[in-house]
């Protein structure tokens, strides 16, 4: 069934506002060996491949568009010392990518954005990577 924009986001926003089981974490730690906040399909190892891709170092900025929870942009960040912009419309969902940020020790330089894919908020081209996991599906 496709959800039209306004359900699209309701169903998002209230996705990212309920509290992530234990048990949903724990099997997030077992199978990917993170604890991720995933709502996708990506896996670590497709997540590394972009890392590769992308080269990304720790003086890439990179920006995840549709980062949810924060996937795979605070691992990616986590795993090569990128900088990170994490951009997605829920509150609920920044809030709870700020936290896994602050679990994973990467919020430092990770900045979490409210914005809107079909109109982005930032000036210039000041990103050197862009990944979106899941995002137009
Ligand atoms: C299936 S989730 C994937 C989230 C995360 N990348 C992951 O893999 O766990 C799709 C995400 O895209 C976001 N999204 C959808 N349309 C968007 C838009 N126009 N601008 C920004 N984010 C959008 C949703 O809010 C949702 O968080």
């Amino acid at each position: 069934m496709r959800r039209s924009e306004p359900e699209s986001r309701q169903f998002f926003r209230e996705r990212y506002g309920r509290d992530r089981l234990a048990a949903t974490r724990e099997v997030e730690r077992r199978v990917l060996g993170h604890e991720v906040g995933i709502n996708g399909y990506t896996t670590v190892e497709q997540a590394e491949g972009l890392a590769s891709e992308l080269e990304l170092t720790p003086d890439t900025l990179l920006l995840d568009l549709g980062a949810g929870r924060g996937w795979p942009g605070t691992f990616l960040s986590w795993s090569t010392r990128c900088p990170v912009v994490l951009a997605d419309v829920p509150l609920e969902a920044l809030r709870a990518a700020r936290g896994i940020a602050e679990s994973r020790g990467v919020a430092g330089r990770t900045r979490a954005v409210c914005a809107d894919g079909a109109a982005l908020p930032f000036r210039g081209r000041p990103f050197r990577a862009i990944v979106h996991a899941d995002v137009f599906c």
